[in-house]
């Protein structure tokens, strides 16, 4: 599903940055129960999330951060990568969605797992006065699946992730980010695909009752989901890349070289 989302940028006059967040809780408040049931069962999407997560190279006791988290639908993979010593922290625009990944948490007993309110675009993760988990000192992966489709400026969003990527002082391990998501395909073979994908964004994207929006919203899609991939790629070095469904899918991985280092 898709909605408008809420990059904080210097570009955006505030008021729209307030419109575009809510209407992404909005839509999203409206929508959990369906999300959170196509999230976790639709086929092959546990595959994709395990895949994402093994992307991001995390080592038990590691801190990863899911951005956009949603329903909680990586928490478990997350959880796993990092045990028991390790820290989850999922942030989400959306109260709805959050609830729902607050119970998940809640009834598998994670202590290290965080599901907190706050922007993608501005984590309220580690420093500052409004951080929200003690004793994080660094973060080894950022992990966004689904989510930079909603910005309205994935490119600085992205590059502001990779600089969240840093793990904490006393380790020369390098930070990860990885980017799941899902657009049209370039491939020509996939032009029956490419036809359901754009039939499921413009029924998903409100007020979900237009068949005709200009721009259209698998178009912006696209564009947001390359800014991102290419951010990615100048900020970090590819270390993953995958497509699904006829490259419809896409699972990109990069390394945030430790501060010092050239990347
Ligand atoms: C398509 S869902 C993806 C959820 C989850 N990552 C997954 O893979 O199932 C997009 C989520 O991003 C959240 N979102 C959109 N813009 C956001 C922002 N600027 N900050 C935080 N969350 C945001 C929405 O509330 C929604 O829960």
């Amino acid at each position: 599903m898709t909605a408008p989302g809420g990059r904080e940028s210097a570009s955006e006059p505030a008021p729209d940055r307030t419109a575009r967040a809510a209407s992404v809780q909005s839509f999203y408040g409206r929508w959990a129960t369906l999300y959170d049931g196509l999230a976790r069962f639709t086929p092959g999407i546990g595959r994709l999330r395990r895949e994402a997560v093994a992307a991001l190279r995390l080592d038990r006791g590691d801190t990863v951060v899911d951005l956009g988290c949603g329903t909680g639908a990586n928490l478990p993979y997350l959880r796993e990568a990092v045990g028991p010593s390790g820290t989850v922290v999922g942030v989400d625009l959306t109260r709805g969605m959050l609830d729902r990944a607050r119970r998940l948490v809640d009834a598998a007993g994670w202590r290290n797992v965080h599901v907190v309110k706050g922007d993608a675009t501005r984590p309220p993760v580690v420093g500052g006065d409004d951080r929200v988990t003690d004793g994080v000192e660094g973060v080894d992966g950022v992990l966004a699946s689904f989510v930079v489709g909603m910005l309205a400026d994935p490119a600085s969003a992205v590059a502001d992730w990779c600089a969240l990527a840093t793990p904490g002082a006393g380790t020369d391990d390098p930070g990860h980010v990885v980017l799941v998501d899902a657009a049209l395909s370039d491939r020509p073979v996939a032009r029956p695909v490419n036809a359901a994908f754009r039939a499921l964004t413009v029924l998903s994207t409100p007020p979900t009752r237009k068949f005709r929006y200009d721009p259209s919203p698998h178009d912006v899609l696209r564009d947001r989901v390359h800014a991102a991939r290419d951010a990615l790629r100048e900020h970090a070095t590819a270390t993953y890349h995958a497509e699904h469904l006829l490259g419809v899918v896409r699972v990109t991985g990069g390394r945030v070289p430790p501060h010092g280092e050239p990347s």
